[in-house]
Parts: structure tokens; sequence; C-alpha cells
């Protein structure tokens, strides 16, 4: 294109950007002139804002829920209006609305633009979503020892225990176990090792979310031509996880015709699940691999960041090992790493809790899609349209919640749970509206059972084999990066690992 034809475009699409900022204005003092503002107003409010919000200049989330706590506000975004719901009541009435008011699936679609970079209308059922709710959770007991021993073997290929002090890449590594673990319970051996096709679900997944960023910015109208721009690199991963997948399904087609729909050795896996359950006309090799590549974005990418901070805090703060092993090692003794066993690590499990809790959560978390006008207890109404966010990190962070909530406490819940007598309202896994990393009510993540399973595994392995230490000797521990509203670990630095020092 020549320069005068981008200098149109680049014309056309500020002044459209300027004229929805105006509708945006007309829209709010028609319909919400009682709801809160937090931010710039008048006629270019809503486009002022939001840059000001996603480069990071102003943060009106924080600043309204420090100044509106237990209320409504609405923070200034362009194209939609969104509305930042906090405190108890407010919470709650997220939680008990239906789906065909507040939809979890309608602002994931938003969101992450799925009509343009997955596939339209694939969260008008996401019955991939269901292989977790349905088989993954209820299975977990019996394919805890598999997935046990795929942890230990990923981590003395990935991390080798050596006498000396080895640096190892946090985030690489850390990425590379979740995605070889979860990969077995979702195509099994010997794809779950192939580094080809873990290198695709990842690379796919940071397409996935770049690609969405752009064009959610992006008016309705040129969403196409901007996707499609933009969109080279999605087509391309998926092919490559093709190639990976088309074999696999042939090969368990001809077992099937051979031995029967129950054949001998049939995996149980996401695979064997979609090529069963998926509706006829997603029976598609291309229909199965976006549905796998869909479920691996919603599970590898917050369990990997799970893992490698609670490495990072293991490293930074480590004055908790011996109390950490002094609690697992007679457990492991008696029984080694069984699903019951975990169970009973409740500091562990407080640790990692606790490492969740100060790095995620999110500004923007729980999000909902308006489908119908809805009026919350307080007597404010949001119109069909707009997205309510919840806001996990200011959560997480509150003194009222949380006494000293920037500090990492790692036995804080450890000690709820003893003083209380309760062995479940505090643990990793029990949702909540001042607990918010896996959300709350009906979609509260249906992966925090394996998701903690896992951890709890991987964190007791690393305690009973390997030293672990930051690399730079000061005590400082990895900055965390930003990605618009959500906190991730820290993707250069590295951690030092050497095998245990009385261990044989
Ligand atoms: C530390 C790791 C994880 C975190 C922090 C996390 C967090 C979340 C959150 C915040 C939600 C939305 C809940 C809501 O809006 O109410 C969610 C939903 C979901 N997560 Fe996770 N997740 C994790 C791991 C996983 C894993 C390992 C899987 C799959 C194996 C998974 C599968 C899902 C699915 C399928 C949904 C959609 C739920 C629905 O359809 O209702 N997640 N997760």
């Amino acid at each position: 294109m020549s320069s005068s034809t981008w200098l149109t475009l680049a014309v056309a699409l500020i002044s459209l950007l300027l004229a929805r900022s105006v509708i945006d204005e007309r829209i709010i003092r028609s319909k919400y002139k009682n709801v809160i503002s937090v931010g710039p107003s008048g006629m270019f409010g809503t486009l002022i804002g939001t840059f000001q919000l996603l480069l990071g200049y102003r943060d009106f989330i924080q600043e309204g829920y420090e100044k509106h706590y237990g209320k409504l506000f609405r923070i200034p975004t362009l194209f939609t209006m969104t509305f930042v719901v906090t405190g108890h009541d407010l919470l709650e009435d997220v939680r008990k609305a239906s789906d065909d008011q507040l939809s979890l699936y309608g602002s994931i679609k938003e969101g992450m633009q799925t009509d343009y970079t997955m596939e339209p209308h694939i969260l008008d059922n996401p019955y991939h979503f269901r292989f977790v709710h349905l088989s993954l959770t209820r299975d977990l007991g019996g394919r805890f020892p598999e997935l046990r021993e795929e942890v230990i073997t990923a981590f003395s290929e990935l991390v080798p225990p050596t006498d000396d002090w080895t640096s190892f890449p946090a985030w690489l590594t850390g990425k590379s176990i979740v995605l070889r673990v979860t990969n077995k319970l979702f195509v099994g051996p010997p794809l779950c090792h192939d580094l080809d096709y873990n290198d695709i679900n990842d690379t796919y997944s940071d397409a996935l979310v770049k690609t969405a960023l752009i064009v959610g910015l992006t008016p309705d109208f040129l969403k196409p031509i901007v996707a499609s721009t933009l969109y080279f690199y999605i087509p391309k991963t998926l092919k490559r996880a093709m190639k990976h997948v088309a074999p696999l399904v042939q090969e368990r087609l001809e077992k099937e015709r051979t031995f029967g729909k129950d054949w001998p050795g049939k995996p149980n896996d996401l695979l064997s699940w979609l090529m069963e359950k998926a509706p006829e006309s997603d029976k598609s090799v291309r229909a199965i691999t976006i549905r796998l590549l869909a479920t691996m974005f919603a599970a590898y990418r917050p369990a990997s960041m799970a893992l490698t901070q609670a490495l990072f805090d293991l490293a930074t703060y480590p004055s908790y090992i011996p109390e950490l092993r002094a609690e697992i090692e007679p457990i492991v003794k008696e029984k080694g790493i069984t699903k019951e066993s975990i169970n009973k690590m409740y500091k562990l499990d407080s640790f990692i809790k606790e490492s969740l809790r100060l790095r995620g959560g999110g500004k923007s978390s729980m999000p909902r899609k308006v489908l119908k006008d809805f009026t919350f207890s307080d007597g404010n109404t949001v119109y069909t349209g707009s997205t309510i966010i919840a806001t996990g990190y200011a959560i997480h962070h509150d003194a009222r919640h949380y006494p000293d909530p920037d500090e990492f406490d790692g036995f804080r819940f450890a000690r709820l749970r003893e003083a209380e007598n309760d062995p479940v309202r505090y643990q990793m896994v029990s949702v909540g509206p001042t607990y918010m990393m896996f959300g709350n009510g009906r979609h509260a993540c249906p992966g925090r059972f394996l998701v903690s399973a896992l951890l709890k595994t991987m964190l007791a392995h690393v305690l009973m084999t390997y030293d672990v230490k930051l690399e730079q000797d000061d005590g400082v521990r990895p900055p965390d990066k930003w990605f618009t509203f959500a906190p991730a670990p820290n993707e250069t630095a590295s951690l030092m690992f050497r095998k245990r020092a009385n261990l044989a």
C-alpha cells in the first residue's frame, strides 16, 4: 500500500474512534448518568480513558475500588460500557445471575475475538470445556498415578538433578513441564512428549492473545480486514498442529473399526472424548484440533504461571523450606506421593495459595457480557451489550480481607485452617468473594482440582529432590511482567537447582 493510502486509512480510523467516543458519551448521559464514573468524562472521555488505561498511565480499576468500595462504577472503555463490581453484595448478584443475563462465554467471545481468532460460534457450544467438568475432574483420583509419573519424568529430563548449582530459565521450564503433563491428559503419549507439538500449543496461544487484543480495538466493520492481516500466524500454526493430530485420529479410528468402540487400550484423553462426543458436524481433524488447542489455551497458561510464581517464591523465601519439608517428608515416607497424601499437605497448599493470591487474580477478572438488562440489588441497571468485571487483584490486596496484604505470608491460610479447625474453607480450590483466582459461582474454574493436585505434586517433588535458589544472591524476587490487566511471571529470570544436599 502507498503511504497516501496508509494516511487515508489512519485518518479514517481516528475519525471513527472520535465518533465512537461521542456516541459513548451520549449513551452514558442517557442511560448511566446515575452510575459512578471513574476517569475522564466529556465527548472524548472514553477514547482518552481507553488509551490511558491501555498504556498504563492511569489505573481506573484500582482508583475506583479504593474510592467506591461496595459500589458499582464505570470505567472508560471504547466500544463497550464497562462496569466494575465491588463488595460482597454486588458480587453475590453476579454469582446468582443466570447465564442468559450475564454471560462468561459472551465476554470470552468478545475478549478473545473468537469469531476472528478461532472459529465463529465456537462458544455457542463449548462442549470441549465439558470434558474438564465431566471427565477430568471426576477421574482425577484414578489418573493421579500416571500424572505423578509424568511430573517426575518431566522434571528429571528438563531439570536433571546435578551436584553443582545449575541455572534453568524459570518460565520456559515451567511452561514445558506443564504443557507436557497437561498434554498427557489431552492427547496422551507419545504426542505429549513431542517438542514441536508442545511448542505449537504455546505459539497458538500467544498468537491468539496478540491478535485478539488488536482486533478488539478495531471497529466492527474493519475487524475482518484487520483480523485477516494479522491472522496468517493462526492458520499456519493450526496446520502444523493438524499434521500431528491427523495420524493419531486415523490410528484410533482404525482400531475402532477393527476392535470395536471400546477397543482394548483405548486412551482416556481429551482427543478420544472429542472423537466420541463432539457433534457430527465437528468430527473433522480441523474441528477437533481447534478444540484441543482452545482447551489447552484455557489450561496451560495460568497453570504455568502458577508453577513459575510458586518456584520464584520458594527461592525468594527459603525460610519456608524446612517447615514444608517437615510436613511433606513423613507423609511421603508413609504413602509416597498419592492423591490422598497430597490432600494432607495443607502447609504446602497454603504456600501455593498465597503465591496465587499475591501474584494473580488480574485487575479485570470474572468478566461477564450483559445479554439482558440486569438490575443489581442496589438498584443500578446495566444494559444489554455492556460488560461487567470484578477486580481480583484489588480484592487480593485489600487489607479488609488480608492483613498485610502486600506481604508474602506462606502459611497465612494454614494458620486460619488450624485456628478455625476448618479443613475445607481455606484450601486452594475453595472459591468465594475474597479469593477470586478461579472465579466464583457456576463458572468457577473446573480445572482447579487438577491444577491444585498438579502444583502440589510438582512442589512436593521439587522440595524432596532439589535445593532451589535465585540466580542472583541478592534475595530480590524477579519482578512480574504486566500484560494489559494481568500480572505474569518474569519471563527472562532463571532459577538455580541442584540435587538436594543430603539426597543419596
Ligand atoms: C492456576 C491455574 C488456573 C487458573 C488461575 C484458572 C482460572 C480460571 C478462571 C478465573 C476462570 C473463569 C471463572 C469465572 O469467570 O467465574 C476459569 C475458567 C475455566 N478454566 Fe481455569 N484456571 C486454571 C487452570 C485451568 C486448567 C488446568 C484447566 C483445564 C484442564 C482449566 C479449564 C477451565 C475451563 C474449561 C473454564 C471455563 C469454565 C466454564 O465453562 O464454566 N483451567 N479458569
